[in-house]
Parts: structure tokens; sequence; C-alpha cells
């Protein structure tokens, strides 16, 4: 450890040269004004769960469970996580994904801090500024971990204020669900591949619920895999409210189509409840059903939806003023070219996920200064998609493959680069620190497809 100077004790006079403030990068330790503190506790270690269709599988837990317990806060409200770890033998650390926290709390090992290793702890602190739906996962091992059950869902209500219906209540909510007085259903649900099965919510088998007719509905979707996955709503129109936790402007009625959420995206979906059941589909198979009236639905037919068009979420809701736009003046450029090719990585060539022709560590760190309004272009020359993903940042979608966006703004944490497709993307540089850039394939990820983003 080393001396840290004391404020006010600097034996530096006062016509000496002004020094560098130094700026912590943790995070606050109160709430804003009429916000609470909301204290979680956090324990990873391994477990064996049991699933609901019976099977056991081995697994890494917080508090013994997957997904992780669920944080949920309004706006506000100062974020309190202490994290522990039994027995995660690589080290755990949490990441809010999409979430724009200090520096200091984004739990990326190596960067932002240690690993925190069995034995060890590690409290988080952010305010929650965002409404929205996010989540959590460790970034140690990041493919293994998330894979063997280390996440979580962090869902941020808006202030009383802002929410029309003034009943938010997000105190005592479980994993997969939260009915608040005015009847209606918010749904959380995190679908993941565990052992080989798919998880929606902590379900192995499709969700049976009721909902009176006319109740308000939302479906959080949030893809916790490495690959895209397909959601397909049937037996309503509906609409997107939400894509990465950001409403959208003016979202047209929906009906008939694949929602193809990329690796870590999130898609809100709200509908009332119609007279007759509905049936969410996860890649083709039943996730959940909601009947109408008080019986839970069951043997609710499934349609075919294989002739349905894929969802574009660029062609969706009504244009909108943006704070910059594809024709502004960028203080910085930065493009990636995503590749598979040989590399250095970890000190010795080797096949890899590259980008511009390289491996984490090697890729040049993308530096820029508080303030600057930033472009990044991502090329896809590979065979896979590359769900590319900015810690810290918000990005806006400024072009596809040379199309604008003709529907609402949209901002996304993480967008899908598919093969041969080039996006075009701004942010401004408002969150200083140290940050990831990396393919949300983790596994892509861990084998060198990352890189940092450092303000100086
Ligand atoms: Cu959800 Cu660096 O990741
Ligand atoms: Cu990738």
């Amino acid at each position: 450890s080393h001396e840290m100077a004391m404020p006010g004790m600097s034996p530096v006079s006062a016509d000496a040269v002004a020094e560098v403030p130094v700026t912590s990068l943790r995070g606050p330790s109160t709430p804003e004004p009429g916000g609470t503190i909301r204290r979680y506790d956090l324990t990873a270690r391994t477990a064996t769960i049991r699933l609901a269709s019976g099977k056991q599988v081995e697994a890494w837990t917080f508090n013994g469970r997957v997904p992780g317990p669920p944080i949920t806060a309004v706006q506000g409200d100062l974020v309190e996580v202490r994290l522990r770890n039994d027995d995660i033998a690589s080290g755990v650390t949490l990441h809010w994904h999409g979430y724009d926290v200090p520096s200091g709390e984004d739990g990326v090992p190596g960067l932002t801090q240690e690993a925190v290793l069995p034995g060890q702890e590690f409290v988080y602190r952010f305010r929650a500024l965002q409404a929205g739906t996010y989540w959590y996962h460790t970034h140690e091992v990041s493919d293994l971990g998330v894979r063997m059950g280390l996440y979580g869902t962090l869902i941020v209500s808006p202030r009383p204020a802002e929410d029309p219906t003034g009943k938010t209540d997000t105190t005592g909510t479980t994993a997969s669900s939260q009915v608040a007085a005015s009847g209606e259903l918010d749904l959380v649900l995190p679908a993941h591949t565990f052992a080989g099965t798919t998880v929606l919510g902590d379900q192995d088998r499709p969700i049976e619920r009721a909902a009176a007719s006319g109740a308000p509905v939302r479906l959080r979707l949030i893809n916790t895999d490495n690959t895209p996955r397909r959601f397909a709503l049937t037996g309503t129109t509906y609409q997107v409210a939400a894509i990465d936790g950001r409403n959208l402007n003016q979202p047209g009625p929906l009906d008939r189509a694949l929602l193809r959420l990329p690796a870590g995206g999130r898609y809100d979906l709200v509908f009332p409840m119609p007279s007759t059941p509905v049936v969410l589909l996860v890649d083709g198979r039943p996730g959940l059903r909601l009947s109408p009236g008080a019986t839970p639905g069951a043997g609710v037919p499934v349609a075919d939806t294989s002739g349905w068009p894929e969802f574009d979420p660029l062609a969706y809701g009504r244009p909108a003023a943006t704070p910059f736009t594809a024709s502004s003046r960028f203080d910085r450029n930065f493009d990636l070219v995503l590749d598979r090719g040989l590399a250095i990585t970890n000190g010795r060539p080797a096949y890899a996920h590259t980008a511009n022709g390289r491996a984490f560590p090697s890729i040049p760190t993308e530096t820029v200064r508080e303030g600057d309004l930033v472009r990044l272009t991502v090329v896809n020359r590979s065979r896979e998609t590359h769900p590319w993903h900015l810690h810290g940042h918000t990005v806006l979608v400024l072009s596809r493959d040379g199309r604008r966006p003709a529907g609402a703004p949209l901002w996304l944490d993480t967008f899908d680069v598919q093969p041969g497709q080039v996006w075009e993307v701004a942010f401004r540089a408002g969150n200083p620190g140290l940050w990831m850039n990396h393919c949300h394939n983790l596994g892509h990820a861990d084998l060198g497809m990352a890189l940092h983003l450092a303000y100086d």
C-alpha cells in the first residue's frame, strides 16, 4: 500500500503549480435527494441446482440461485451491493451490463479492480440514474462464469413523479415477476442456456401465468447467451417499448414478428392482456403462457412462426431529434475490422478473434477526452456474428450498411454486427475512466476480441 495525500495537509505552497485534481473513479455513497439506499448481499458459490423439470446441474451461483437475486431500484436510489466469494477459485466480479456506472464500479478484473477471490469481498456503489431493463454478470473468465450461472437482473423503475400510474413498487419482487397494486404484470425474463437447456427466468419448463384481461403487461426479455436468440409473441399485438433499457419514440403496434436479440440485449414488450391466451416463444418453443382470468395457462396451441419476418429495430417507431447526427463533426473516429486469424495473444501466436488484425491485449486503446464526440465504425469480415459491446457508454446508431435508421433513434449498448455488415455508431464521451470494448460472444472476447477505451 502507499501513502495517500490528506486533503488540506499538502506541504505544497499556495503559489506552486496548480495540481491536477485526482478524481475518484469510485461511485458516490449517497442517493440523490429523495432516493433511498438499496443494499444487497451477493455471495458467489458453487451449488447443485435443481431445475423445475427435476434436472440437477452443477452451477456457479449468487446466494445459491441462478439467476442471482434480482436487483431493483427506483431512479435516484443508491445501489450498494456487497459481493463475497465463497469458493469460485478463479474469482468473481460484478459488471452492470449496459448501466453507465462510474468506472471504478464497472467490475472489470485487471482494469478497474482485482477479481474477488475466495474469502474476499468488494462493495459496489452507484446511483441508479437510468430507468430500464439491465442485467449484471461476473467479468472474470466471463465466458465460463456467465455460462455457469453468475448473472442476474437489474431493473430500475422510473421516479414516481414520472410514473403515470404512481404505483411502481419494486420492493420484495422475485426473479420472475412482480404484480403491482394496479394489476399490471411485470415479468423479468432472462433467457439463458444452462447445462444445455433453455432457462427462462429460473424455469426450464414453460412459465404458466394468469393475467386479468385488460391488465397492462410488460415482458422484459434479456439474452444472457453468447449467440442471438429469437423471441416471438403470439396471440396479441404489442409494442417494443424499450431496447437495451432505453424507451423508443412512438413504438407502433407489432404482430407476427421474430425478435432477434443480440447477446446481452434487452427488449421490453408491452400490451394489454387480451381475452385470449398469449404465448411467448423462445427459439420456437413456448417459454411463457399467459392466460386471461384466474387460471394459469396450459396446453395453449403454439403458432407456426417459421414464415414470420424478422423485426428491424432500425425501421421501428418515429424519428426524433438526437443530440448529434451522422453529419455532426466528430472529434474522434475509430475503425474496427473484426476477423479471425493468427495473432499474438497471451504472448504467443494463436488462432484468435481479432480486431484490426490483433488480439487482446495488443489492440491499440481507443483514447478519448471528456466531452469528445466519438464515432465508431465496426466492420465484420468474419463468418460469425459479433455482438459489439461498450462498457460505460450507450451508442446512437448512425447507419448500418450505409443506411440511416428510418425509425426512432436507437441507443444501444450492444449491437449485433453480422457477417459482412458495417455499423456506424456514435457517443459523447461523458464517463471518464477505463473501459472495455468487446465482443459479447464472451468466448470470442476470451479469445482476443477485446480492447480498452481510455480517457486521457
Ligand atoms: Cu456484459 Cu463486458 O460485458
Ligand atoms: Cu464475436
